[in-house]
């Protein structure tokens, strides 16, 4: 393929990947509106929530991707696929615990990696109606406005977001916020990765840090912010893609701070 084709498959494909974030968020909006929250609450392990819409909403993202480009592969959070050269890197609902709480904050995040290198990454908000949306080399936009990280580097006047999961001893997170703290940061945990790191793109928080995530949770939201001006750290390494890695995605002045709290090999 030459270089101008493979810039106009990548225009199409985010072309794509934008509008069916807008139409799954669609579904998961109405979903979560019908949800009778309290009966919601099934659970496939400790703090990890099962909802019937994050199938659904996966299966519809699949569609019409794969419908699109029959060619690339696809993984998703829920049912899985394959990791061609081409691939599709999809969470359904991002934030499933709060979507299951009735808390009104969780996300679509699309991504599409080629040749292992991240290319495109699309992350929608339903309730907020907020598309963040990022080409490699192209910049990353909010609703078509161009994003910028925060120029804030003191760290006692930042917002830092620590990702926590049951996926890792309670220990290291502990130990990575309190060396946050110590530092002046205040830190939070909003309860979707995917988000906080389409937050951290918009300049809303400084950094979002997190010891493990997925593939699918993570791969849009680095883009944005490395397309937002932002350090991000080399997700893909050590077979990222597959088994997941450390997240780390913020403004470049606060890069060495939360490599340190992180205990990050390599940076
Ligand atoms: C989780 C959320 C959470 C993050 C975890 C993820 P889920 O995904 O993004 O904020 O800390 O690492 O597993 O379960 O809401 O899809
Ligand atoms: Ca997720």
């Amino acid at each position: 393929m030459t270089a101008s084709a493979s810039a106009s498959d990548l225009d199409d494909r985010l072309t794509v990947a934008c509008a069916v974030a807008r139409e799954a968020g669609a579904v998961a909006r109405e979903a979560f509106r019908r949800a009778p929250h309290a009966r919601a609450r099934t659970f496939k392990g400790p703090q990890d929530y099962v909802l019937e819409s994050d199938a659904e909403v996966e299966r519809l993202i699949r569609a019409r991707l794969i419908g699109a480009f029959p060619r690339d592969s696809f993984f998703g959070e829920e049912a899985g696929g394959d990791f061609g050269s081409d691939v599709w890197i999809v969470d359904p609902i991002d934030g499933t615990a709060n979507f299951a709480r009735g808390i009104p904050h969780f996300c679509i995040s699309i991504a599409f990696v080629r040749d292992l290198r991240s290319e495109i990454g699309v992350i929608y908000h339903p309730m907020a109606d907020e598309l963040y949306a990022a080409r490699r080399g192209r910049g990353a936009t909010l609703n078509g406005r161009r994003m910028a990280v925060s120029p804030l580097g003191d760290a006692a006047r930042a917002l830092i977001e620590a990702g926590w999961s049951s996926r890792l001893p309670n220990a290291p997170y502990i130990a990575l916020v309190d060396h946050l703290y110590r530092a002046g940061a205040q830190v939070i945990r909003a309860g979707s990765g995917a988000l906080g790191l389409a937050y951290v793109a918009d300049g809303r928080t400084e950094g979002y840090c997190e010891l493990h995530m997925n593939s699918w949770d993570a791969l849009a939201g680095l883009l944005l912010i490395e397309e937002a001006g932002g350090f991000v750290n080399d997700f893909l390494s050590h077979d990222g893609l597959r088994r997941g890695n450390a997240v780390l995605g913020c403004t470049p002045a606060l890069k060495d701070l939360i490599v340190a709290a992180m205990n990050l090999p390599d940076h």
